[in-house]
């Protein structure tokens, strides 16, 4: 074997960048619940686990489906199917969702905050020279305006939203932005959700996965698991550590 074969093997081989999901791993959506639980007592909880289930089960609906002959597609940005989902879960708590109450909801979604430990974490990433992003379902408009009421502009390379090309994770595509805005492969990218469909998806799709597993939840039951598992984001570190 050649010399430099030799010191190839013995270099750690770290990957060169981490993409990050943004609702429920960067944003936190928690103040959400708060929120629904003082317009709508004793439903809070009930609501904002409706509301996010119905807001995903969208993104497959329209990603999945045509409509007519021609197989249009039925793809509705995330600000719309977050409203639809909201509406959706109310309907079936048999909440009486006001105009008033819906303005209310969908300004905290915009809104949200960072998890504590967020800021400290791309930090250490930025200052050993490993790019970072955002790869969401959100769409532009929502993930600026997110990235900048958390703070975190300036410590984010890239924000890429599937919103360029119509379709949600876990459709392959919305994966392949990322690598594609990278120019790297994606066993070469780090990719993290707290969401265990998301780390899955992205599993399969060949990124090496954290899965950031925050309410101690069990993971998917496919027969696939993340690379990675671990309490917060600072998990992530442990990709560049010898
Ligand atoms: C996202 C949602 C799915 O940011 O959490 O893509």
């Amino acid at each position: 074997m050649d010399k430099n074969r030799v010191s190839a093997l013995r270099t750690p081989q770290f990957p060169g960048a981490v993409l990050f999901d943004a609702y429920g791993t960067l944003f936190d959506v928690y103040s959400v619940g708060l929120l629904a639980e003082q317009l709508f007592p004793g439903q809070g909880q009930a609501l904002g686990l409706l509301w996010r289930d119905k807001q995903i089960e969208y993104t497959r609906l329209v990603t999945t489906s045509r409509r007519g002959p021609a197989r249009e597609s039925v793809y509705q940005p995330f600000w719309e199917l977050t409203r639809a989902g909201l509406r959706y879960a109310c309907k079936r708590l048999g909440l009486t969702l006001s105009s008033e109450h819906e303005q209310q909801l969908m300004n905290q979604y915009r809104h949200l905050s960072a998890f504590p430990e967020n800021r400290e974490v791309l930090q250490q990433l930025k200052s050993r020279g490993i790019a970072t992003g955002i790869l969401s379902n959100g769409d532009p408009e929502m993930l600026g305006i997110a990235v900048r009421s958390a703070g975190l502009d300036g410590l984010l390379d890239h924000v890429i939203s599937v919103d360029s090309i119509r379709q949600y994770k876990t459709h392959p595509d919305a994966y392949a932005l990322g690598t594609r805005a990278l120019g790297l492969p994606a066993s070469q990218v780090v990719f993290v959700s707290c969401n265990s469909w998301d780390a899955l998806g992205a599993t399969w799709f060949g990124y090496q996965t954290l899965w950031v597993n925050r309410y101690n939840l069990p993971f998917e039951e496919l027969g696939t698991q993340p690379l990675r598992t671990g309490p917060n984001l600072r998990e992530v570190l442990a990709f560049f550590t010898p």
